[in-house]
Formats: C-alpha cells, sequence, structure tokens
C-alpha cells in the first residue's frame, strides 16, 4: 500500500485529503500539521472547519485509510507522495512587503522533506498557490547534497471554493497537474494523475509543464476576482443613472462569451485567496519588469477596496453622516455563506470604519462568530455578539447585510421592523433581500446598483 503524506491540515489539505482517502483506498493517507490543535480537533467530532459534507466523509475515511497527527518527521520517513498544503501569506517585512509572498514555511517544509524522506523515490506535490518558479526553488533544496532519495516536484493546484469544497473536489471542472517535460518528470505526473483517475474522467486531467500549471492557478483566481471587481464597478454608475446592476448582469450574462457566473454584485470579494494572489501576480509581473501589467492587476484589488469603502460611506451618509453611539447590525462575518471563514473578509474593514466613527457593532453570523470574535479582539469600542438574529437588532438604527446567508432571507422582516429604532435602515451588500417588501414594511432600503427606497419626502 503506497503511503501519501500532506503537509498542512488546513482549509485545503483537511477536505482534498478526506475526499482522495475516500476514492483511494489503496493508498494510506496521513495529515500532518505543526498545531496540535488543530490535528486534536480533526481527530474530534468537532471539526476545526465548518463545511458541508466534510464531516460525512470524514467519518468513513479516518481511522480506516486516513489519520491525523503531528508526528512530521515519522510520516515523512515513510511517505511517497507528499503534499504540500501549507499557508503561503503574504509577506509583512522587508522587500516586498505586503505583496510578495512570504515563503519562509516553504523553505522551511522544504528542507524538513529533504532531511527525513528516506523511499527512494519521493514526488514532492505541490498544492499551496506559489508564486510562478517556485517549484525551482523546492527542487534546489531537495536536491543539494547527494540525497539517496530522487525526488520530483509536481505542481497540483487546488481549485475548490469553501462553502462547496466537497462538491468541488468531487466533481472538478478539471485536475492540473504540472511536471517536468523529461521522464521522470512525466511519470510522476502520471502517478499524481492516476490518483484522481480513480474518480475523476481522464479528459478532465490535464498535463501542463510545471511553470503553466503554477501560473494558472494564479491566473484563474485573478480572472475570477477580475470579474466581481468589473460587475462590482458598474454598480456605482447604476446608481447615478438608475440602471438595475441585476438586470445587467442578467443582460450580458447570456451573452455565452461572458456567461451566467461569478457577475454577482458585492461589498467586494473577500477569502484568502483572491487579494493575496493577485498581489502576488503583480509583484512577480513587477520583477520581471512588467510593470503596466502589474498595475493592470492592481487595479481588480484597488476596486474593491473602493467598494467597500463605497458601501461605509453610503451607510454614513444615508444616517445623516453620524453613526455616534447608533446601533448597527452586522448581519454575516464570513466572507462567504457556508464557511465559518473570515479571512479578508469585507466585515472587517467595515466594522472598523463603523467603529472609528463610534457606532455601536452587534455582529451576527450562523459559523463565524468565534472567528469574528478573534478578528475584532484588538479593536477598541462597543462591539457585541449575538447567536439569535431577532435579539441581535433590538434596539438597532440600522443593518447591514455583509454575508448572504440563506438566513437572512428567511427571517421575519415584520418582526425585526418592530424591534429597530425608527427610521429603520437596511444596507445589503449583497442585494440578496427581497427589497421591495422590505421598503412595504416600512425600511429604508440601500442595494447595491439599484434605486435606494426611502420613506423620506
Ligand atoms: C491555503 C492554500 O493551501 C493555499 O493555496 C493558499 O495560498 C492559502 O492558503 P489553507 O488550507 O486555506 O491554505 O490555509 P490554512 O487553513 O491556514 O492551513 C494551512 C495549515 O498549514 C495550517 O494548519 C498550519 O498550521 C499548517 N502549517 C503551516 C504547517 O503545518 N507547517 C508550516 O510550516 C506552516
Ligand atoms: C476561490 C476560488 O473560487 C477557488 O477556485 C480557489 O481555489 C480559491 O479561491 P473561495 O475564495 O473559497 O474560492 O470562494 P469564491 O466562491 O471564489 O468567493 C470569493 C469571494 O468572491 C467571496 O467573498 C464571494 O462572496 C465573492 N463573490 C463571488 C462575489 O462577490 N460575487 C460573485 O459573483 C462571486
Amino acid at each position: 500500500m503506497k503511503k501519501i503524506l500532506c503537509i498542512g491540515a488546513g482549509y485545503v489539505g483537511g477536505p482534498t485529503m478526506a475526499v482522495l482517502a475516500d476514492h483511494c483506498k489503496d493508498y494510506q493517507i496521513t495529515v500532518v500539521d505543526i498545531s496540535e490543535e488543530r490535528i486534536a480537533s480533526w481527530n474530534s467530532d468537532n471539526l476545526p472547519i465548518y463545511e458541508p459534507g466534510l464531516d460525512e466523509v470524514v467519518k468513513r475515511v479516518r481511522g480506516r485509510n486516513l489519520f491525523f497527527s503531528t508526528d512530521i518527521s515519522g510520516g515523512l520517513q515513510e511517505a511517497d507522495i507528499v503534499f504540500v498544503a501549507i499557508n503561503t501569506p503574504t509577506k509583512t517585512f522587508g522587500e516586498g512587503a505586503g505583496r510578495g509572498a512570504d515563503l519562509q514555511y516553504w523553505e522551511q517544509t522544504a528542507r524538513s522533506i529533504f532531511q527525513h524522506a528516506t523511499k527512494p523515490e519521493v514526488i514532492v506535490v505541490e498544492k499551496s498557490t506559489l508564486p510562478v518558479r517556485a517549484a525551482t526553488a523546492m527542487a534546489r533544496i531537495l536536491h543539494v547534497g547527494n540525497p539517496t532519495t530522487h525526488f520530483e516536484v509536481v505542481s497540483n493546484p487546488e481549485f475548490l471554493a469553501e462553502g462547496t469544497a466537497i462538491r468541488d473536489l468531487e466533481n472538478p471542472d478539471r485536475v492540473l497537474v504540472g511536471g517536468r517535460d523529461n521522464e521522470s518528470g512525466r511519470k510522476a505526473c502520471e502517478q499524481i494523475a492516476d490518483l484522481y483517475a480513480h474518480w475523476v474522467p481522464r479528459e478532465k486531467i490535464l498535463l501542463t509543464n510545471v511553470w503553466s500549471s503554477e501560473l494558472s492557478k494564479l491566473f484563474a483566481n485573478a480572472m475570477l476576482a477580475q470579474r466581481i471587481s468589473s460587475i462590482n464597478s458598474i454598480t456605482a454608475l447604476c446608481e447615478k443613472t438608475g440602471a438595475d446592476i441585476s438586470e445587467v448582469s442578467k443582460a450580458i450574462g447570456m451573452d455565452q462569451r461572458i456567461g451566467p457566473n461569478f457577475l454577482q454584485a458585492s461589498i467586494g470579494f473577500g477569502g484568502s485567496c483572491f487579494r493575496k494572489d493577485i498581489l502576488h501576480l503583480a509583484y512577480l509581473c513587477e520583477h520581471y519588469h512588467l510593470p503596466e501589467v502589474a498595475k493592470y492587476w492592481e487595479s481588480v484589488v484597488k476596486m474593491n477596496e473602493y467598494q467597500i469603502n463605497r458601501f461605509f460611506k453610503n451607510i454614513l451618509a444615508n444616517q445623516f453622516n453620524t453613526m455616534a453611539y447608533k446601533k448597527i447590525t452586522i448581519f454575516g462575518f464570513a466572507f462567504k455563506p457556508d464557511t465559518g471563514d473570515t479571512r479578508d473578509s469585507p466585515a472587517l474593514p467595515i466594522c472598523q470604519k463603523l467603529l472609528a466613527e463610534q457606532a455601536r457593532i452587534c455582529v451576527h453570523d450562523p459559523k463565524a462568530l468565534e472567528n469574528a470574535k478573534k478578528d475584532l479582539a484588538h479593536f477598541k469600542g462597543d462591539i457585541s455578539y449575538e447567536e439569535d438574529p431577532y435579539k441581535a437588532v433590538e434596539g438597532a438604527h440600522s443593518i447591514a447585510v455583509i454575508t448572504h446567508w440563506r438566513d437572512y432571507r428567511e427571517l421575519d422582516y415584520q418582526r425585526i421592523f418592530d424591534l429597530m429604532e425608527k427610521p429603520a435602515f437596511i444596507f445589503d451588500g449583497r442585494n440578496c433581500l427581497d427589497h421591495q417588501s422590505l421598503f412595504e414594511i416600512g425600511f429604508n432600503v440601500f442595494p447595491l446598483g439599484k434605486p435606494h427606497l426611502t420613506h423620506f419626502k
């Protein structure tokens, strides 16, 4: 039985290995992490991340051919294939601070693989999103001296989205495997492709060179984010001209060349990948003396910041330019529904700006309250957290919808209106509520890219 080790038991490593173990009963898979707490949680009934369908898969495979452990060196000694799914945050210091990738953990992991691996042939798989040519650095570290192990580095980026991770893994649009263009590289790619072929049709498994694979991942995220920034930029124009962004989005999405997905106007994109990956891409372009290309992609991030700021300014301007001591209820802190993940969520800058205006904030989220508490721990001001949405709105002057949880569409808004101060305001940062019926109840409603519905003369 071949052995797979995955380093990094996060949002990517955990679900990916669970699905792999489910389909590849002929492999023994161990997921390791430096965090003892995370591993303990993976071994408990209370998994460290919320992801629909994940509990069921983990229950089926844990202890059968999927194991979670903190013994990284022990795992490396036995591994034939090592997936690396550690986080690659943006650098916060020195050259490239705030833009380039911080590769220190990546390099440490490479050194650790080099030190502890014992099998004659080991395939190292890049799962984490990395700057293009990161595989070279990995290979150089692995080939120092005269090791008894032959290492082959393969890029196999992950395209799963949080909230739909299990579905995306079960039924991927494509699986990308990039390797060196020689016999050993091709053989390694085939082995990785064979793993996925346990359940993914062969025609969906693309074999490319390493650099194409690395770049495709960065570029896929940049393209997705660019669509969101594009539609969001037009919400501002809709509000000025009387056009309706939902109508515009539908009209352009029906053009087969454009397509309907990822055209949902929003307060802005969040998540651990989009902003980080675009900044990495831009930094990479600068590194290769392509400043015009770098600026083009950076503008996608700038537009996202503009949209978040615009949403905040709208809240302020429409509440008579003062938020001091007013209560505002934040509906949703996660960066998207069906996850407890709050990394880079627009909720954080919105709360920060509201606190600076001395507003009183009450945060509600069905799954992300614990992370919200951690994110807001260092901010001063009047912040409270509520698990019951009706309690959260008691005495509030306004509600800001940041995450389009289905729950928010199903609430009793007459009851909510009765619990709030008047005039009552709703700022829908996701255009997910029924604006006309809210208006008829008595709310002043502020959607994105659509006419405002207010009772003021
Ligand atoms: C993602 C993707 O892997 C990556 O492509 C993207 O660039 C950002 O993050 P994700 O799974 O979402 O990773 O990150 P996270 O949930 O933070 O998990 C990473 C795990 O790696 C953590 O549990 C961390 O403790 C672990 N880790 C990190 C190690 O085990 N060793 C290290 O040296 C560093
Ligand atoms: C993304 C990519 O989709 C995935 O392929 C990659 O592996 C990791 O990054 P993720 O960040 O988990 O996945 O979620 P995604 O569904 O892409 O949403 C990202 C952000 O964009 C969210 O804040 C979401 O609310 C926002 N979004 C998405 C919009 O504002 N409008 C849309 O139309 C779609």
